[in-house]
Parts: structure tokens; sequence; C-alpha cells
């Protein structure tokens, strides 16, 4: 049997064309892993009806892991209004097998250009809360249509699961730089705002090392420009996690090397991996897109299923790709060959 079984969903846009890039470099480790391919998208939703069923969650459970382009169709299609297979299929996974950690690292790699100024050193991860907030599809509408309409979103934050990513934010701290900023918005939010506050205040008492900081989420995007070389970990929930990380993409080169784990810590589920962006229908089908965020995403899958070596060599293989990368414009598989290449090489 082989080391490593993963299930792969390409998904709908670039992400086939990122996955098969990622799939080249886990090849290169030398890492016994077996694929195996599952359909799930906006495209297969189109052609089938079908988006992801407990039939087809059961048939994911039994992998290590899963590896995610990422999926999503044209937004003017009604036939995928209403977010059905962002909801359907992602938050579904998400929440299926528990990822209550979305770990999304952020790093200015050598040679690679921000758009700030003067960067300084970046190197810092979020880690989002993955099943919770406001993206539980608790809320409704009410004369839905008319002037008095009225729509509600709320957002559900329980003690138990506020903890569990607090402590599992604070552990990140401790291997790191001891430092963990909860980022939220307690002057306004203030039932979620106290519990998260309350929860972090109480898990740093296990944790008198670790150095404790607060910053609302407005306030949290503007040090993330002037000076994000102050963060090491931060904490935050569901949505407040999706916006400040395509910030932090967008500072650290941009949303084609932003690599995230859906994490599910206490190993019931497996885990998911899969780069930060989207399906990029304004690029898709051109091998225009950076392969790097699913090839990076690769590495956190190896590193989470205790490969660390080949983690490593995925690891370096991109940033010596990334310090040597010029200014001709590479496809997506030229970058995925050169850096497979790199992988074999070492
Ligand atoms: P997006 O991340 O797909 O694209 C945002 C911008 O970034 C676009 O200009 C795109 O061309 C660019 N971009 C994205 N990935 C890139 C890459 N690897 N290399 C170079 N450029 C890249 O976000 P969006 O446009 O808001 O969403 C498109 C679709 O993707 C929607 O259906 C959305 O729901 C879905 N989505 C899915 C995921 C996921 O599967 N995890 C994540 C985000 C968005
Ligand atoms: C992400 C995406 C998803 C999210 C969407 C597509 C549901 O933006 O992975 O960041 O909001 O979590
Ligand atoms: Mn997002």
């Amino acid at each position: 049997a082989p080391t490593l079984n993963l299930a792969v969903i390409p998904g709908d846009g670039i992400g086939p064309e990122v996955i098969a890039e990622a799939l080249k470099v886990l090849e290169a480790t030398g890492v016994d892993a077996a694929t195996t391919e599952f359909p799930f998208g906006a495209g297969h939703f189109l052609a089938t009806g079908d988006i992801l069923g407990d039939a087809d969650l059961e048939s994911l459970a039994p992998f290590d892991a899963i590896l995610l382009g990422a999926i999503g169709g044209d937004p003017r299609d009604p036939r995928l209004a209403g977010g059905i297979i962002e909801r359907g299929l992602l938050l579904k996974l998400r929440f299926a097998f528990d990822h209550y950690v979305n770990l999304r690292p952020t790093a200015l790699f050598p040679g690679v250009a921000s758009p700030l100024a003067d960067p300084g050193t970046i190197d810092f991860v979020v880690v989002r809360e993955g099943t919770e907030g406001p993206y539980v599809g608790n809320g409704g509408g009410i004369r839905v249509g008319t002037e008095h309409e009225i729509a509600t979103e709320v957002s559900i934050n329980t003690a138990f699961g506020a903890e569990r990513v607090v402590r599992f934010a604070f552990a990140q701290a401790v291997a790191r730089r001891n430092q963990l900023t909860l980022v939220h918005k307690t002057n306004v939010l203030t039932h979620a705002g106290s519990l998260w506050q309350r929860t972090v205040d109480r898990v740093a008492l296990e944790f008198p090392a670790v150095e404790v900081g607060y910053q609302h989420i407005d306030a949290a995007t503007i040090h993330l420009v002037t000076n994000p070389g102050r963060f090491d970990v931060i904490v935050t929930d569901n949505l407040f996690g999706d916006i400040l990380t395509d910030l932090a993409a967008a500072i650290s080169g941009g949303i084609g090397l932003a690599a995230s784990g859906n994490i599910n810590p206490d190993g019931t589920f497996p885990s998911m991996f899969e780069p930060v962006h989207g399906s990029a229908p304004d690029i898709a089908g051109q091998q225009r897109a950076d392969p790097t965020a699913a090839i990076l995403s690769v590495a956190l899958l190896l590193s989470h299923l205790g490969e660390q070596n080949a983690a490593a060599k995925v690891t370096a293989a991109v940033e010596a790709d990334l310090a040597s990368r010029g200014a001709t414009a590479r496809s997506t598989a030229e970058v995925g060959s050169a850096i497979a290449a790199a992988v074999a090489q070492n």
C-alpha cells in the first residue's frame, strides 16, 4: 500500500491547471502517494446536477488528506446563483470534516516584490476559524424582493469553537515567535467579541511566554500595510480571516503565492489543502495562473502528514524559483516543471 492516499479535487477554472503542476511537484518528491481524482465543482454540477452528497463525503473520509484546486463558475450564470457551489461544496467539506483551523501562512520570500514600498520582514500566520461565524448560513429573508425586505446573516460563535481554535493559535505562537494577536471588532460586535476576548485571556494564562495583543479588524488592515513585521500569529473569526488573508497575500507577492490548510487537528477527518485563491475565471484556460500557491499547499499537506523532508524540499525549490524569477512571463506548466525539476534534483 502507498504511504499516502490523497483525494484530489481539481475543481473549476484555473483549478485543474494549477493542480496539474502541484501533482508534478508531489511526484518529484518521491513520496509514495496514490492520488484519486474527484470531479466536483461548478462544471460537474452543471453537467450532472450533483454538487457533493453524503455518499461523496463518505468516499472522501478515508483519505489521508484532500488537495483542492479551486471551485466556482461564471458569476453571471443564474444556475450558480446564491453561492450554491461555494456553500454546497467548499463550505460543506470544511464543515463536514470539521476543519476548524484554516491555516494561512504569509511570508515575503527573498526576491519577491511586494507592493509595499518598505515591507520589511513579513512572516506571520493567520489562524482563521473555519466552521463558525457568519459562514454558517444562519440567516434568512423576509419580504424578499420588496422595498421592505429584511435580510439576516447571524454569526454563530460558540465557547467550544472559539477555545479550540484559540488553543491551536497559542500552540503556533509557541512554535514561532511567541506573539499572538486577536483580531476582531469587539467595539461593535460586542457579544461575539467578548466571547473571543475572554477565551484568549483565559487560554493565555496557560501560555505565559506568549505576548498577547488585540487589534480591531479595521486597524489590523492598516498595520498589515504599514508594518506587517509586527505580526507573528493572528487568530480571528471566519469572515475577518477570509478578508485579512487576501490582503496578506497581496502584500507578500500576490494571491498566486498564498497557500492554505483546512485542518482538522484531531485527525478524525482528512484535512484539506488548497490555494487561497479562487477559480479566476478571468484568466482560466490560458496557462497564465501562477501554480505556486497550489504547490505550496502540497508542502503544507506533506508537512501535515509527517513528510517534513519532502515538504522542505518543495518549499526550498519554490524559494529558489521565486528568487530567480525574471521579467519574462512563464506559463503555468513552465513554472510547475521548473519547480518539479528542482525538487527532483534535491
Ligand atoms: P479569485 O481568487 O479567483 O481571483 C481574484 C483575482 O486574482 C483575479 O484577478 C484572478 O485572475 C487573480 N488570480 C487568482 N489566482 C491566481 C493565480 N494563481 N495566478 C495569477 N492570478 C490569480 O477570486 P474571485 O474572482 O473573487 O472568485 C472567482 C471564483 O472563485 C468565485 O466563484 C469564487 O466564489 C471562487 N473562489 C473559490 C475559492 C476556493 O475554491 N477556495 C476561493 C476564492 C474564490
Ligand atoms: C476562501 C474563499 C472561500 C471563503 C469562499 C469561496 C467560500 O474565499 O477560501 O478564502 O470565503 O472561505
Ligand atoms: Mn477568500
